[in-house]
C-alpha cells in the first residue's frame, strides 16, 4: 500500500513540473553577447515543457512565424515589444521573461520582429523535422523581403496587420501572467496534495 502511494505520488511529479527552455532573446549564441537572435536558436521541447524567452538586450520582441515565411507575422504567439537598456549585462538579474508552455512537439517558428534582423537570422525553430530543417528556415528567412520595424506604417499590408496586431496584443499581455500565476499555483496545488497522500500514505 506505501509503495503503491508513494509511486503514485511520485509519478505526478513530472506533471507538475514540465522542463523549462530558457531562450534568450537579443543575444548572439556563438559569442554569448549581446547581438542578433536568439540563444539557442534551436530547441526541441516536449508537451508539457515551457519555453521561457529573455530579453537580453535591447529592443526585442518575439512573434510566430511559418516554415515558409519566417519574418511574417502568423497571427500566433507575440511577446509584444520588451526593452532592455544599454546599462544592464547580457545575463543581469531579474531582465523581462515571458513563458508559453508547449502544448505539441509539432515545429514553431519564431522571429524577433522588435529587432528587425529575421532576414539575418534572428529566427528560433522549435521542434524542427527532417523535413523542416532549421538550416531550411533559415534559408527562408534570408530570402524572404525584409520586414519594416513593427511600429511602421509604410506600406498597406504592414499597416494592416499592426492594427489588427495591437488589440490581441495587449488582451493576452495582462491575461498572460495571470495565466501563468494560475498555473504555478495550480501546480503548487498539485504538488501539495502528491505530497500530503504521500505523507498520509506513510503514517
Ligand atoms: C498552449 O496552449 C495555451 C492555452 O491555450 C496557449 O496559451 C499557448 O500559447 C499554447 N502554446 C503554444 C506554444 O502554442
Amino acid at each position: 500500500m506505501k509503495c503503491t502511494v508513494l509511486t503514485l505520488s511520485l509519478s505526478l511529479l513530472p506533471l507538475v513540473f514540465g522542463a523549462e527552455y530558457l531562450v534568450g532573446v537579443g543575444k548572439d549564441e556563438t559569442t554569448g553577447k549581446k547581438g542578433i537572435g536568439f540563444d539557442p536558436s534551436v530547441i526541441h521541447p516536449a508537451v508539457g515543457d515551457t519555453i521561457v524567452w529573455e530579453f537580453r538586450s535591447g529592443q526585442h520582441s518575439v512573434v510566430q512565424s511559418t516554415f515558409q515565411n519566417p519574418c511574417t507575422d502568423s497571427g500566433g504567439i507575440n511577446t509584444g515589444v520588451h526593452t532592455v537598456s544599454d546599462d544592464l549585462t547580457v545575463d543581469a538579474p531579474g531582465l523581462p521573461r515571458y513563458e508559453v508552455t508547449v502544448n505539441s512537439t509539432d515545429p514553431l517558428w519564431f522571429f524577433d520582429e522588435a529587432g528587425g534582423l529575421c532576414n539575418k537570422g534572428a529566427i528560433l525553430a522549435v521542434n524542427p523535422t527532417s523535413t523542416q530543417t532549421a538550416a531550411a528556415f533559415k534559408e527562408n528567412a534570408a530570402k524572404e523581403p525584409a520586414s519594416p520595424p513593427p511600429s511602421s506604417t509604410t506600406g498597406g499590408s504592414a499597416s494592416e496587420s499592426d492594427a489588427t496586431n495591437a488589440p490581441s496584443e495587449t488582451s493576452p499581455g495582462p491575461s498572460s501572467p495571470s495565466n501563468a500565476a494560475g498555473k504555478v499555483a495550480q501546480s503548487g496545488g498539485l504538488l501539495l496534495g502528491a505530497l500530503s497522500f504521500l505523507v498520509f500514505g506513510m503514517l
